[in-house]
């Protein structure tokens, strides 16, 4: 039954799935691995159907992979290694894919990005407009201490350091207002657009675009934005960045 036709429908089988892979790996720019997961799944299914329509075409399928897990004990020594090798295989392979899941990784992403882009036209030289209101300024700290208690301490930390309990889980990782390198550098205004539009909001030299962090203007309100930004300076002690 076997010989009914050239190639074993197995060694087929196997063919199409590597050959879908490579070509679903080819394609330009990459796909995402979650896609390729789903293309894969796909093949395996479609090639499934097709092999299990008939029960011949079943039975020349699962034969040899029956043979190989039940044994066959009138096949010679060569068979009877290779058997072993390939059941000695399966749990080394599955150990380490484990193995590779679960291991950090420590190398940063060879990808280099702006971290502080131009932002928008629009938003250079806005002020603060609660500075104006220098009488009301404890009002506007609360404010902004709400604010950041609510929606922003799982990502900055209650330590305004970035290491909030999410912080783990982002690439690259949320900014560290402490440090000199963030608000510090920057204009009011542009940490306002920062808060304002998020991650999405970073235009393309800022790409990849992975940034974890919200864009919050469809959630917090202007004052509660300006709020939380007087609050970021007022709490770390930096000042600003002003052009004079
Ligand atoms: C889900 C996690 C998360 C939350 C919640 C979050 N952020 Fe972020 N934030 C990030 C990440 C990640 C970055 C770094 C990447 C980037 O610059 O977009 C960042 C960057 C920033 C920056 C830019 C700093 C710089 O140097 O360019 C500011 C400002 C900021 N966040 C303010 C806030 C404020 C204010 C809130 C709350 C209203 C908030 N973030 C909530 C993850 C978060």
């Amino acid at each position: 039954m076997n010989t009914r036709r050239g190639i074993p429908l197995l060694v087929k089988f196997v063919a199409v799935l590597v050959g879908v892979y490579v070509g679903v790996r080819l394609v330009r720019p990459p796909l995402p691995s979650s896609l390729v997961m789903m293309y894969m799944t796909l093949t395996v299914c479609g090639v499934l159907v097709y092999v299990s329509i008939y029960a011949e075409t079943w039975q020349e399928f699962s034969a040899p992979l029956v043979e190989l897990f039940r044994g066959s004990p009138e096949r010679g020594g060569l068979w009877q290694g290779g058997r072993q090798v390939v059941l000695g295989l399966i749990p080394l392979l599955l150990g380490f894919g484990v193995y590779q899941k679960v291991t950090p990784s420590f190398t940063p992403p060879a990808e280099q990005r702006v971290v502080h882009p131009a932002p928008p036209f629009e938003v250079m030289g806005l002020t603060n407009p609660l500075q104006q209101r220098p009488d009301r300024l404890q009002e506007h700290l609360e404010l902004g201490a709400r604010v950041y208690f609510q929606n922003c301490v799982y990502c900055h930390g209650d330590r305004f350091d970035g290491e909030g309990h999410f912080a783990h889980g982002f690439n690259p990782p949320p900014a560290n207002f402490v440090d000199a390198g963030t608000i510090a550098q920057l204009q009011e205004s542009y940490v306002f657009w920062r808060v304002s539009t998020g991650g999405p909001g970073l235009p393309a030299e800022s790409t990849p675009w992975n940034s974890a962090m919200p864009k919050w203007d469809t959630m917090l309100n202007e004052e509660e934005r300006w709020a939380v930004v007087l609050y970021l300076y007022h709490q770390t002690g930096w000042k600003p960045r002003t052009w004079e």
